[in-house]
C-alpha cells in the first residue's frame, strides 16, 4: 500500500514537545493500531514513545528496548515497543509475535527499515528529522492505511488541544 501524502508536519524545539506529541498518540491509540517512528541515532523517537506510553496511562516508563528488543506497557491497552535496530535476521523479527500483539495491543516500532516487510502495512509513519543548525526536529506523521488515518485524525485532535494548553505552543 503506497503511503499517502504527510498529513501532519510538527516542528519540536524541545524533549517535551516531541513526548507532548507522543502522548496525544498514546491517548488516541487503539488496540491494532501500528506505529513506525524513524530517524537518526538520538532523534528523538524513544522521547516520543515515552509520552505513548504516558499517553496509554501505563505506569510503567518507557525505556529503550535495544537490547531486550521489545518493551511492554500496560496502560488502558497494551503498547508494545520495539527497537529493531540491532535486529539480526528474520528468526529474531518472527519471536517478536508483532501480528499476535497487534490483535490484543498496539505497537511502536523504531528502526523499522532495518526489520522485515512483514511490519504491518496498515501504520502510522512518523518521520523524525533534526535540524543540525537549530538541533530542533521536524516531525513528519503520515498515514498508510484506513486505521493509521484515524489514528492520526484523533491524535491530531488531542494534540491540538494539549498543545494549546501547553507553555509551548510557539516552539
Ligand atoms: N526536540 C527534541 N525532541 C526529542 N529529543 C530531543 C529534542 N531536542 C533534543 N533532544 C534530545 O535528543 C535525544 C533523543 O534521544 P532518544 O533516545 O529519544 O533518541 P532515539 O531516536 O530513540 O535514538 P536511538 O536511535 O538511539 O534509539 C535526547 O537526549 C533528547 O534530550
Ligand atoms: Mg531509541
Amino acid at each position: 500500500m503506497p503511503a499517502t501524502a504527510p498529513a501532519l508536519v510538527v516542528t519540536s524545539g524541545s524533549e517535551g514537545r516531541t513526548a507532548l506529541l507522543g502522548r496525544a498518540i498514546g491517548m488516541a491509540l487503539r488496540s491494532g493500531d501500528a506505529v513506525l517512528i524513524s530517524g537518526e541515532l538520538g532523534a528523538g523517537k524513544t522521547c516520543m514513545v515515552r509520552g505513548m506510553a504516558e499517553g496509554t496511562g501505563s505506569a510503567t516508563p518507557a525505556r529503550s528496548p535495544t537490547f531486550v528488543l521489545v518493551n511492554e506497557y500496560p496502560g488502558r491497552i497494551r503498547l508494545s515497543h520495539c527497537d529493531l535496530y540491532r535486529v539480526s535476521g528474520l528468526d529474531e523479527v518472527e519471536e517478536l509475535a508483532l501480528e499476535e500483539r497487534l490483535r490484543d495491543g498496539a505497537l511502536v516500532v523504531e528502526w523499522p527499515e532495518r526489520g522485515p516487510s512483514t511490519l504491518p502495512g496498515d501504520a502510522l509513519l512518523i518521520q523524525i528529522d533534526v535540524d543540525t543548525r537549530s538541533d530542533g526536529r521536524t516531525i513528519v506523521l503520515t498515514p498508510r492505511g484506513e486505521s493509521a488515518g484515524r489514528l492520526l485524525s484523533r491524535a491530531a485532535a488531542v494534540f491540538e488541544m494539549l498543545d494549546m494548553a501547553g507553555p509551548e505552543r510557539t516552539a
